[in-house]
């Protein structure tokens, strides 16, 4: 990743359904958590790298329905296809590699003839990946007499088995503990293999992602029994790999304490967000403060005080501005003596503030360029906006905002 120029201090490699995204909590909070101490405490320095059975379909798909953020490298269709960065260039080397011993037409030829075998959706089926639906109770049998099938017809493919439904051909090579093995490769060539790397999963894909060397591993506490069973069988004795206590987004964050990779108090656990110490002071966290503390205040989950305005307007500079999408500027008094007739205005509903891509640039000693996508829910209904911001620092005390610019990306429903 040329974003980075030294090695990333922590490399999270998470599977998304059912491990980063909980699909049993409407409200998202474990993702929220999880997205909060990310880009405050990592988001500089270290790479995320979601790795998803889904096609890029159905993973833009989930990107609309749940407050994700946009990882550094995306790895879909299990580990068949790797892309970087925010507009996803697709890893051609990786294509190569998955040539080898691979032909599709002999996989679908073959898999014709089995009629336990439903196949999925034809968004599903990709260069390298011929998937099915199959009954958990004929799995076992249907895999092993495919294996023998294909290997008669000279193919070294991998099956997997995972969620008790799906069932997935790959060439061998692939998987998504090979594509993470060959990213590690990637990264060591250019001198920059990560200080620590944490997969995270719950199924049957995500099981080789915890036999790749030097991993720390968690298994969420939701995790499926074939992951759990590959576990007792393969790695019982890893004391790298824990089971976490927790769901989903949680179980990650309990894992970065148990392994002590870093910080791992979420900022949504702190109460009192202006009165708070953090363990360091950084531009991202000034950025996730303040907009958690608007979610907060808009919510009227503390009340309306005098200190927290009082307190606003200690950390915007008096002559600071604020541009609006529409050209609209506001001096930050009037911004935040204006907060008075918003608090409580989303009380009781299902509102949520999120920011994205937090990066920073120092411009002078003491002054930083932030630029980062925020984002708004109301229930269903969302926006997103690019802010440009200018903090100076306070030394261990924080920043000070200088100047706001906001830009839609995405316009809210039915306004222009
Ligand atoms: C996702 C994919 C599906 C695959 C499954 C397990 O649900 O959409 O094609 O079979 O993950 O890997
Ligand atoms: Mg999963």
């Amino acid at each position: 990743m040329a974003r980075l120029s030294a090695p990333a201090r922590l490399m999270i490699v998470s599977d998304l359904d059912h491990t980063m995204v909980d699909h049993h909590d409407p409200e998202n909070l474990s993702l929220l958590r999880f997205n909060a101490l990310w880009e405050a405490n990592y988001r500089h320095d270290s790479l995320l790298v979601f790795s998803t059975g889904r096609s890029k379909t159905l993973y833009k798909q989930l990107r609309k329905e749940k407050p994700m953020l946009t990882p550094d490298i995306t790895i879909m269709s299990v580990g068949t296809e790797i892309t970087y960065g925010d507009s996803m260039v697709l890893d051609d080397g990786w294509i190569e590699v998955l040539n080898q011993k691979w032909d599709r037409n002999i996989v679908t030829e073959e898999t014709g003839k089995f009629s336990q075998l439903t196949p999925q959706p034809e968004t599903e089926q990709r260069p390298h990946k011929v998937s099915f639906f199959v009954e958990k109770d004929k799995a076992q049998a249907v895999t092993k007499a495919l294996s023998e099938v294909l290997e008669k017809r000279r193919l070294d493919v991998k099956i997997i088995y995972s969620g008790g439904i799906d069932l997935d051909i790959l060439p061998q090579g692939a998987g998504k503990g090979q594509a993470l093995a060959y990213l590690h490769k990637k990264f060591k060539t250019e001198g920059k293999l990560p200080l620590n790397t944490l997969v995270c999963g719950d199924s049957g894909n995500d099981a080789e992602l915890f036999s790749i060397p030097d991993v720390h591993g968690v298994m969420v506490s939701n995790a499926q029994e074939e992951l759990l069973q590959w576990h007792a069988e393969n790695a019982k004795d890893n004391p790298k790999i824990i089971h976490a206590t927790k769901r989903c987004a949680a179980g990650i964050i309990e894992a970065i304490g148990h392994f002590h990779l870093g910080p791992n108090l979420s900022p949504r656990d702190v109460a009192d967000l202006l009165d708070s110490k953090p363990e360091s002071v950084s531009p991202g966290y000034e950025v996730v403060k303040f907009y958690l503390f608007l979610e907060r205040w808009r919510r009227a989950e503390f009340d309306n005080s005098e200190a927290y305005i009082k307190s606003l307007e200690a950390d915007f500079d008096p002559s600071g501005v604020m541009v609006y999408p529409n050209g609209f500027e506001q001096s930050f008094s009037d911004s935040v003596s204006g907060l008075r007739n918003y608090h409580g205005d989303q009380q009781g509903k299902r509102f949520r503030v999120w920011v994205d891509r937090v990066f920073a640039s120092q411009i002078s000693s003491d002054t930083w360029l932030v630029k980062f996508n925020k984002w708004e829910s109301y229930g269903e209904e969302r926006n997103n906006c690019v802010i440009s911001a200018i903090l100076r620092s306070k030394g261990n005390s924080g920043f000070t905002w200088i100047h706001v610019h906001k830009t839609w990306v995405e316009l809210p429903q039915g306004k222009d």
